[in-house]
């Protein structure tokens, strides 16, 4: 009895290990292995052109694995919880793919306690690949780093990037993104939050929703078609840095953001600039006590369809100077007036468009120029003085051409009795005068 429970138990053992054996890991994998660092390294061929990472089953990932590295497939997806259980797990890494999904909680990771100190997490690279759908709630949890670049990103779902802990940078460079949904990047703190280069065509409503950047907050170099209200709900960042874009539509609001420090909106193009742009930035109520206002730059920026009530802003919280405005608009005196208490307001350097020399001009530049109210009516009394002047020569004229043509009519005759007869039509007067002679 007790011999035959042992040889059961080692027969069960022996089947399981050998089951366990036959399992063939992602290691196994045609396009990939694992080194002896268990870093689970993939590089497709034209014949294992697609994989799919999973988290249990045939090739699994080994639970033991450090690393994921991909490059050159045609298509890869991630199923759901494929990272859970990697406790070892630090990067993830995905180059020159085609065509890649990470289905829900694909890359969710929090294998240590909120409260745990470690500062342990993973760092995700996806570089040059086609990144067909990352849905809602694929990535969460402890990661360290985001990088994407010149990525083509064609679907982001509500939630992609949430519940993130312990970030410190996310960086999206030089990515073509095509359909973002609202709230893509939720509710996390990283310290920092870099847009570089590459296009989007709509930013969403709340495409960073309750956002927390605790140092730099930076979009820099991108073509943007609309920058939609509360695209940005951020909060807590030490500087935020607008600069080199190209925007056509910047709706109000869209930068809704209480910064710790100061804000600049630096060598932007942007075609039309709704009321209230910039009316979202705010200061962090205790730097606003410790520091007071902090500063909203505007320079170097050329803004096409814009009124003095798209640059309304924060009084309270900012101080705002501009250093580098052109008004991408003919100069006219209409329109300086329209800018005139901007610049009564707050000074700085507001250009128009001066038609006549193909330049910027500054706005006062033009006004002394053109418009002053002396300048106006000085205009005005030459237009009527030459009018004036014009009449005059006309009426003149009109005068000696009616009196040359009456001398040419009329004739003054003498007659013999010494009387002068004036105004007397010539055949008249010579038949009279035949009469006349005859008498005499
Ligand atoms: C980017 O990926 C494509 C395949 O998707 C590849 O053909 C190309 O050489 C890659 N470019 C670089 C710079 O690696
Ligand atoms: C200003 O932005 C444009 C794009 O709008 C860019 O081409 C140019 O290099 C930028 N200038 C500087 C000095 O950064
Ligand atoms: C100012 O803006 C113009 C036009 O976008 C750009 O060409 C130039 O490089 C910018 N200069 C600086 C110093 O940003
Ligand atoms: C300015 O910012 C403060 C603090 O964030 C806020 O309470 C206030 O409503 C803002 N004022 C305007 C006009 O938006």
């Amino acid at each position: 009895m007790r011999r035959a429970t042992w040889w059961l138990l080692i027969a069960l053992l022996l089947t399981r290990t050998i089951a366990q054996r036959a399992v063939p890991t992602a290691c196994e994998d045609n396009a990939c292995r694992c080194d002896s660092f268990t870093r689970l390294i993939c590089h497709c061929t034209e014949e294992y052109e697609e994989l799919t990472l999973r988290p249990d089953g045939a090739y699994r990932i080994p639970s033991m694995a450090t690393a994921i590295a991909i490059e050159g497939c045609k298509r890869v997806i991630f199923l759901s919880e494929t990272i859970r259980n990697l406790i070892q797990l630090r990067t993830i890494e995905l180059r020159n793919v085609e065509y890649v999904v990470i289905n829900e909680r694909a890359l969710a990771w929090s294998p240590f306690s909120r409260d745990n100190e470690v500062d342990l997490g993973i760092s995700i690279k996806i570089i040059n690949s086609t990144v067909n759908e990352i849905s809602s709630y694929a990535i969460q949890g402890q990661i360290n780093d985001i990088l994407i670049s010149d990525s083509k990103m064609i679907n982001l779902k509500p939630f992609a990037f949430s519940s993130l802990t312990g970030v410190k940078s996310i960086e999206l460079t030089n990515n073509v993104f095509t359909n973002i949904e609202i709230q893509a990047f939720k509710k996390f703190t990283t310290a920092n939050f870099i847009l570089r280069g590459g296009e989007a065509r709509t930013l969403p409503s709340r495409f960073l929703s309750d956002v927390e950047v605790t140092n730099l907050f930076r979009i820099e170099g991108v073509t943007i078609d609309t920058l939609s209200s509360l695209t940005f709900l951020v909060s807590l960042p030490k500087r935020v840095l607008i600069e080199n874009n190209i925007i056509r539509v910047l709706e109000g609001d869209s930068f809704h953001i209480t910064s710790r420090g100061p804000v600049t909106f630096r060598n932007n193009t942007v075609s039309a600039v709704s009321k209230g742009a910039f009316l979202g930035f705010t200061v962090d109520k205790e730097v606003l006590s410790v520091m007071g206002r902090q500063e909203l730059l505007i320079d170097n920026s050329t803004m096409t369809d814009v009124l003095p009530s798209s640059l309304v802003y924060n009084k309270t919280t900012l101080s705002l100077r501009v250093d580098g405005l052109n008004l991408n608009v003919k100069c006219t005196c209409q329109l300086a007036g329209e800018w005139r208490e901007v610049l009564n307001d707050q000074g700085g350097i507001v250009n128009c468009w001066y038609d006549l020399e193909a330049h910027y001009i500054s706005v006062p530049t033009f006004v002394d120029s053109r418009c002053g109210s002396f300048k106006q009516t000085f205009w005005i009394f030459v237009i009527v003085g030459i009018v004036l002047v014009m009449l005059i020569a006309a009426i003149v004229i009109f005068f000696i051409v009616r009196r040359e043509n009456e001398k040419r009519k009329k004739m003054q005759v003498v007659l013999p009795d010494g009387k002068t007869y004036r105004e007397t039509e010539f055949h008249i007067v010579v038949e009279r005068a035949e009469l006349l002679t005859t008498d005499l």
